[in-house]
């Protein structure tokens, strides 16, 4: 791994994280057997307004059942389950971290989804994939970890067809800044490269993209984190949560997530970019 991300590598790589799930759902007396999309959602979907938001991006996605899907930076699959679940699309997940994609592929054969959703350890800078060969691409919250978003965005911009759709909802800066850290995504700004989202919406078009929808969600995000207190002491988790994917500190995480909402030093984004038909593969030229 090239070494500028292995502390991001590193970030989102928590020991035994399957068992640890297991053990969750077991102290909640659910039966392994008939373990459900719904159990999962508490600690599988890492992105800001979880399964409403999922929900929400899977409407607006326009993906169908005869569809082939790349979900780039998938964690441990949560959306990408979700989002064959609802459409009925294959759907392949690559994240970078190879604890969450071994929990992923587990998971998905915990609730028998196999067949439709595949799982591959790879960077979304250098997809293992041919020119041209998924009909759609979602991504949700991992542009923040990525400092080159030209090179990602052309690289996602080459596996999609002509005519395909990128299904992207991302934290962008805003008008303030310095961040407060740690933030979910970053224990520190050595992992986080946040661009305003006019700049994030230039390098998506030059990457060879045309904008069809973009929408600013950053009232919703600020809503779903109004009430977040500053964490006090010790104080106690969830059987299952996110903190199993990124650490204890989650509190204080979400704490400073919602003051750097709060405050306009972080924006969130969901968009609808579409690779125009005349476009074989790739950066467009110019
Ligand atoms: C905040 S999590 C979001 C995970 C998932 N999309 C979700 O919504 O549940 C960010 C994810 O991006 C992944 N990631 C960060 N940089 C990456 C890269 N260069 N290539 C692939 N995945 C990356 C991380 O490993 C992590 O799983």
């Amino acid at each position: 791994m090239v070494d500028d991300i292995q502390h991001i590598h590193s970030y989102y790589s928590p020991n035994d994280l399957y068992n640890k799930i297991i053990a969750g759902l077991n102290k909640l007396g659910k039966d392994l057997s008939q373990v459900t999309l719904d159990d999962l959602q508490p600690v599988d979907e890492f992105h800001i307004r979880g399964d409403t938001a999922t929900r929400e991006l899977i409407k607006l996605s326009g993906f169908t059942s005869d569809m082939h899907i790349l979900d780039v930076g998938c964690g441990i699959g949560g959306s990408t389950r979700r989002l064959s679940h609802e459409t009925g699309c294959t759907v392949t997940g690559i994240d970078l971290s190879d604890a969450y994609i071994d929990t992923a592929r587990r998971l998905t054969e915990l609730i028998d989804m196999q067949d439709r959703v595949r799982f591959h350890a790879a960077s979304a800078l250098d997809l293992p994939f041919a020119d041209n060969s998924f009909d759609g691409v979602w991504s949700l919250q991992m542009n923040m970890n990525v400092e080159d978003k030209l090179a990602w965005l052309v690289e996602t911009c080459r596996v999609l067809r002509p005519g395909g759709r990128a299904v992207l909802y991302e934290v962008c800066g805003h008008k303030n800044s310095p961040l407060y850290f740690p933030v979910p995504w970053a224990q520190d700004g050595s992992m986080s490269f946040l661009l305003q989202p006019e700049a994030f919406r230039g390098v998506i078009t030059s990457a060879g993209f045309d904008i069809e929808v973009w929408n600013d969600k950053t009232d919703l995000a600020q809503k779903a984190f109004a009430e977040v207190q500053e964490p006090v002491g010790e104080s106690e988790l969830p059987v299952l949560g996110v903190y199993l994917l990124v650490g204890k500190d989650i509190k204080t995480k979400a704490y400073n997530l919602h003051r750097n909402l709060d405050e306009g030093r972080v924006s969130l984004i969901e968009t609808v970019a579409v690779k125009p038909e005349d476009q074989s593969s790739g950066q467009s030229e110019q």
